[in-house]
């Protein structure tokens, strides 16, 4: 594995690989690398013969009072991951090498942002696809690999893909859990154990709404109010929001089908966490 810190070098080994003949897959990751971001990485090695990741913590989608400047952060640890898992090149840009002064344009979505994480965190989903252009332009891949369990992320990704005729494929690959169900996630390592235990609540709630709706019920209000009496049950655990929604646009749904998402996002204790489920996925 090789690392680089600057634009330049990125295209000089990209270019190296695709003269020979290698397609390039990237994994874009903020680092802290868990086995949520290893199995995208695993999907990589699948669609491509080059495999790209890059580290970069993105102030742009972080929020003033957001966690920035405690998001953690392993070095280290990521690298030797990274290459314990056949990773070729890590790109580890600093924000200087990312976003030089004089910075006059940014990709802010239009639709699909308006409601859900992009309704609770103004301008995340505009930092997001600001970076996730400006890599793909840096590596130029011809496909990309995205988690499920940030599924509003994906989907704008697409919609940016698609609406700017970026010429790239992207994959979603299916969220990593715990045993017990937890969703991965770099923020789990905030929750004290206490904490982490209710945080089960948010996968057990979409398990409920999918038994539901196995059972018969579609109508998506009914499946809405199974999910949010699941979460109930841990009064500490705050809800932001629990819904029923159409895979292409995010709307909730009147009656739910086979792709329609379940989608929850609560606080527990100081930590916001979000987890998904595609039904009759
Ligand atoms: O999902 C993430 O880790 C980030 O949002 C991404 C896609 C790397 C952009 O900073």
């Amino acid at each position: 594995m090789r690392t680089v810190a600057t634009i330049a070098d990125v295209r000089a080994q990209v270019a190296r690989a695709r003269a020979g003949g290698q397609r390039i897959a990237f994994v874009p990751t903020m680092g802290f690398l868990h086995e949520g971001h290893l199995a995208l990485v695993d999907e990589a090695h699948r669609l491509g013969g080059f495999v790209v990741m890059s580290i970069f913590v993105n102030p742009l989608q972080f929020g003033p009072t957001e966690d920035l400047a405690r998001y953690p952060r392993d070095p280290a640890g990521d690298s030797a991951k990274a290459e314990r898992r056949g990773i070729h090149l890590l790109f580890t840009p600093s924000a200087d090498e990312m976003y030089p002064p004089g910075r006059a344009v940014t990709v802010v979505p239009r639709r699909l942002d308006e409601r859900w994480e992009g309704a609770i965190r103004p301008g995340h989903f505009a930092g997001v696809l600001t970076v996730v252009a400006k890599l793909f332009g840096i590596v130029q891949p011809d496909v990309a690999v995205f988690g499920q369990k940030d599924i509003q992320q994906a989907t704008l990704v697409r919609a940016m893909v698609r609406d700017l005729d970026m010429n790239l494929a992207i994959v979603v690959a299916p969220t990593v859990r715990e045993s017990d169900g937890l969703a991965l996630s770099s923020r789990n390592s905030y929750l004290l154990p206490d904490e982490r235990r209710r945080a089960l609540v948010l996968s057990r709630a979409l398990r409920a709404v999918e038994r539901a709706w196995r059972g018969g019920m579609t109508v998506g209000a009914e499946l809405t109010r199974v999910g949010d009496k699941e979460l109930a049950t841990e009064p500490a655990v705050r809800p932001d929001y629990f819904a029923l929604v159409d895979p292409d646009g995010l709307e909730p749904v009147g009656r739910a089908t086979t792709g329609t998402i379940a989608l929850v996002a609560a606080r527990v204790g100081a930590t916001r966490l979000i987890d998904n489920l595609i039904l009759g996925a």
